[in-house]
């Protein structure tokens, strides 16, 4: 008869038994011992023997310099891009560009294309357009050069041979969703298909440069829904170096770029882009760019210098406050949070006597910006306390702190950086908590006492 299978295991050391115990044998714990199934028994002592082979593990000093650092970086023809990607793009590395449909991904592939295409192969592979399509682009933006190859094809595996050729040092895919592989069920786009033959391009793309010099970098397209039909970029995010995420119809024309993840360089970097007829254009000095209509003479209005990711961007918090002839007052907000605006309205109301519940409250955040920081409280205040006392905010002022629910104000981070970017934008004073006087700052540690000081 067959010895029979070890069905019981220890959940502190994994070693199997055939009968239960309190005490494990092996490392003598209390308490371990689980009953388990002879296929998980099986599992768990072939585990151990792997666990044994491993012990050939190679392994490399660890201020060996990384495969991947071993060659220059690919810039892309814009610094914004390269900020955000660390330094530009990282031969052996994988990028996911991510965004919704029509966003301009297609675009700046073209013209990342363009500009590394002037010194070196660059292979752009379109399962979504035609060869001609995706020249006639290339032609509007003056990205064709002689090193820049075009080839139309939805199969995953031949791009993946065409990555290992070696015979190139930039593959742009666009799109994931539109490739299928060979023995991989479902349709393209779907979960099985895009992690496949993602996977079966980023293998391909580690795989490159062995022989020769320099590895390439590969760039994929991912489309992102907003309800989320589409297996998008989050599908595939543990599969690549780099995740960028690419956004904007909030803007208008302006583009974010921001990296959702990034192996070779920080996440907290953002690049600022316009969609014009030349494609995209960089954003030169992105600091004013949603301040550049304000009126300030304008009671209801204050500036706060917000931060987004290491960038700094004044935007304008605008507030009407109104009586209202409704049973329910109105309140609506644009471009803040709306729970952190009723807490700002409840706290005026309730620590200032202000009677905002008899009012309407509408609190907006011009040019399409959005605030997402705390810190940004004490300009919302500030602005629906000009709009109810109908004073306006000093033009030369910008406000930052957060506000808590006892009326007291908590300091923002990196004050500096803020103060001299408000300061070179023509914001002399800056008013809020926090220790640290300097030039222009105004210190108050409290709500009504930021009000009093810039109100009067
Ligand atoms: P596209 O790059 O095709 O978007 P995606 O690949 O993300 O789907 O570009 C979409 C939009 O950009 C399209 O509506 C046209 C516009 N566009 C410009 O405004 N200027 C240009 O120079 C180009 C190439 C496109
Ligand atoms: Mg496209």
């Amino acid at each position: 008869m067959a010895k029979k299978a070890p069905t019981f295991a220890c959940t502190a050391c994994g070693d199997t038994f055939t009968r239960w115990a309190g005490k494990c044998q092996s490392c003598g714990t209390l308490n371990a011992i689980t009953e388990i199934s002879a296929n998980e028994a099986q599992v768990a002592a072939k585990g151990r023997e792997q666990i044994r082979a491993a012990a050939t593990l190679a392994t490399e000093a660890a201020n060996a310099p990384a495969a991947a650092e071993q060659h220059p970086r690919h810039t892309t023809g814009m610094n914004e891009i390269d900020r955000v990607l660390g330094g530009g793009l990282v031969p052996g590395g994988v990028t996911l560009l991510g965004g919704e449909p029509g966003i301009g991904k297609s675009t700046l592939l073209a013209q990342i294309c363009g500009a590394i295409g002037r010194s070196h192969a660059v292979l752009y592979v379109t399962a979504e357009e035609s060869v001609a399509q995706v020249r006639a682009r290339l032609e509007r933006l003056s990205a064709l050069s002689p090193h820049l190859h075009l080839a139309s094809t939805n199969d995953a595996a031949t791009i993946a041979g065409a990555i290992a050729s070696d015979q190139y040092r930039l593959v742009v895919v666009d799109s994931i969703q539109m490739l299928t592989q060979d023995g991989v069920d479902g349709e393209p786009g779907g979960v099985a298909q895009c992690r496949s033959c993602a996977a079966t391009l980023v293998e391909a793309t580690k795989r490159s440069g062995r022989d020769r010099s320099q590895p390439a970098s590969l760039m994929i397209v991912g489309h992102v829904t907003k309800d989320g039909t589409l297996a998008g970029p989050r599908l595939l995010e543990h599969l690549v170096d780099t995740v960028l995420s690419f956004e904007g119809d909030r803007y208008q024309d302006l583009r974010v770029v921001r990296a959702v993840k990034n192996r070779y360089g920080s996440t907290n970097d953002i690049a600022l882009l316009r969609m014009g007829g030349e494609g995209l254009i960089e954003v030169a000095d992105p600091t004013g760019l949603f301040i550049a209509d304000r009126d300030p003479g304008v009671a209801g209005s204050c500036v706060v210098p917000t931060l987004d990711g290491n960038r700094c961007l004044l935007v304008e918090v605008q507030a009407l406050v109104n009586q209202s002839d409704y049973p329910q007052p109105v309140r609506k907000v644009a471009g803040a949070d709306q729970n952190r605006v009723a807490m700002i309205l409840a706290v005026l109301s309730r620590r200032l006597r202000m009677p905002l519940g008899s009012c309407d409250v509408f609190v907006n955040v011009t040019g399409g910006a959005r605030i997402q920081e705390p810190a940004a409280d004490l300009a919302i205040a500030l602005a629906v306390a000009s709009a109810w006392r109908d004073l306006p905010v000093p033009a030369d002022l910008v406000a930052l702190g957060e506000v808590g629910l006892g009326g007291e104000l908590r300091p923002a981070t990196r004050y500096d950086l803020r103060a001299s970017e408000a300061r070179r934008l023509g914001f002399q004073r800056l008013i809020g908590p926090g220790a640290g006087g300097g030039r222009g700052r105004i210190v108050v540690a409290r709500l009504n006492d930021a009000i009093e000081a810039a109100l009067g």
